[in-house]
């Protein structure tokens, strides 16, 4: 998997404070790292509990700072320094103590007198008992926390490592913790910033009797890359899935949906957009009556004939609404030969605006790779053959063109 440079140059620093949770702050290095980051830690005198500084510094390749009145560390990089030299400061754990002391301006440890001395964002991420953290002193220190602009992520639901209770408290996932530290430091431009975009990925299944279906091979890898893409450039995604085993990708709204009466309605739900993108494999057709309980063999070696009725053409519905038609409607067409011409009377047919047609005569679900040609009503553009990544982020940059050109 190639990870996106996403924290290429920038410079992290990250707290760690002592409880349990501490041993996740290892992941978090690498996951930080593995983005392009640079990482020093200051650990607490409690964390040091936890996990070692050795183990730290493997991790970081860094100096690890541990103490206030160190002399060796004071010369090498200065506390004040270290605050300052830091894009993001991330406090992970974060415990009860610890923020009880940023909420005080206290500064009677290397942990706490980074934190006063930082001008860089700083990102929290508590980790407790849940009693501790429900107490009215810690809700009481996260309101002040968060009313000196203090972010936070978590604390999550579930059950403590230590003592296996269950209650708000826990860490928030390492790549939770991850997602927002790039969404902190993404400077990117957001040309799409203000819009709403639908988009549709994955198969639909079409169900038989309970246990039966009809569904094709679609891993919705092309339609999510897209719906990534997209909440990157700014967009406020609505990304409407059949069922998938892909993650969903990171601060887009995921609709997870099975039939393709149930794709149909959900993007009914989530109009009116500026941008629709319809990248599912949907069945054409459904079994008219689903069967109320197993189907058995008759004995007669016959399969059971199936009284098949015709699915809703989502994109068609959508391209050809009076109202609430989205300013930008693309559809994608699986072609196996004469791609473009094929794909050029789908975007007549169905009223979309554009269509992606991809060349499947290889095989393309599944895989990591796409092949496409961008029908417009103005001509045909064939892409070169590249990751599925890659013909999102491509896509993406058009519909931005798009928009900067026709004022919609
Ligand atoms: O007609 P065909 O299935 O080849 O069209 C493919 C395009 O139409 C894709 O964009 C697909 O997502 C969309 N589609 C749809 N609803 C259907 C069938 C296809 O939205 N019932």
């Amino acid at each position: 998997m190639v990870i996106r440079q996403s924290l290429e140059g920038r410079s992290i620093l990250l707290i760690i404070s002592g409880g349990i949770a501490a041993y996740k702050s290892l992941d978090l290095i690498r996951r930080l790292r593995e983005r392009g980051a640079r990482v020093r830690c200051v650990m607490s005198e409690a964390a040091q509990n936890f996990v070692t500084p050795m183990a730290v510094g493997a991790l970081t390749g860094e100096t690890v700072f541990t103490q206030l009145w160190d002399r060796d560390a004071e010369q090498d990089i200065g506390h004040i320094r270290l605050a300052r030299e830091a894009d993001l400061v991330i406090v992970a754990p974060a415990t009860a103590d610890l923020m009880a002391k940023m909420a005080n301006g206290l500064a009677n440890d290397l942990a706490s007198t980074v934190l006063l001395a930082v001008s860089s964002p700083v990102l929290v991420a508590p980790a407790m008992n849940p009693a501790m953290w429900d107490h009215p002193a810690t809700q009481r220190n996260a309101d002040q926390l968060m009313a000196d602009g203090i972010l936070f992520t978590g604390p999550a639901d579930g059950e403590m490592a230590e003592s296996g209770e269950a209650g708000t408290g826990r860490m928030s996932e390492v790549m939770d913790i991850v997602t927002e530290a790039e969404r902190v430091l993404d400077d990117r431009p957001k040309p799409l910033a203000g819009k709403r975009a639908v988009i549709t990925s994955g198969p639909t299944r079409e169900a038989i009797d309970p246990v039966r279906y009809i569904s094709n091979h679609s891993s919705g890898k092309q339609g999510h890359a897209i719906a990534a893409a997209l909440a990157d450039a700014g967009a406020d995604v609505i990304l409407v899935s059949g069922p998938v085993t892909i993650d969903p990708p990171a601060d887009v709204t995921v609709v997870d949906v099975v039939s393709a009466q149930d794709m149909a309605d959900a993007v009914d739900r989530a109009l009116p957009a500026d941008i629709a993108v319809f990248v599912a494999a949907v069945a054409d057709w459904r079994v008219s009556s689903q069967a109320p309980e197993k189907m058995k063999k008759d004995g007669s070696g016959q399969f059971p004939a199936l009284d098949m009725v015709e699915n809703p053409d989502i994109l068609r519905g959508v391209a050809q609404r009076k109202e609430n038609r989205p300013a930008l409607v693309i559809g994608f067409a699986a072609e196996t030969e004469k791609l473009e011409e094929h794909a050029k009377v789908k975007l007549a047919k169905k009223g979309a605006d554009w269509i992606v047609a991809n060349d499947v005569s290889e095989g393309v679900f599944g895989t990591d790779r796409n092949s496409v040609t961008l029908v417009t009503k103005g001509g045909a553009e064939k892409w070169p053959a590249s990751s599925k990544d890659q013909v999102a982020m491509r896509l993406v940059e058009r519909i931005a063109e798009r928009f900067e050109t026709v004022a919609v």
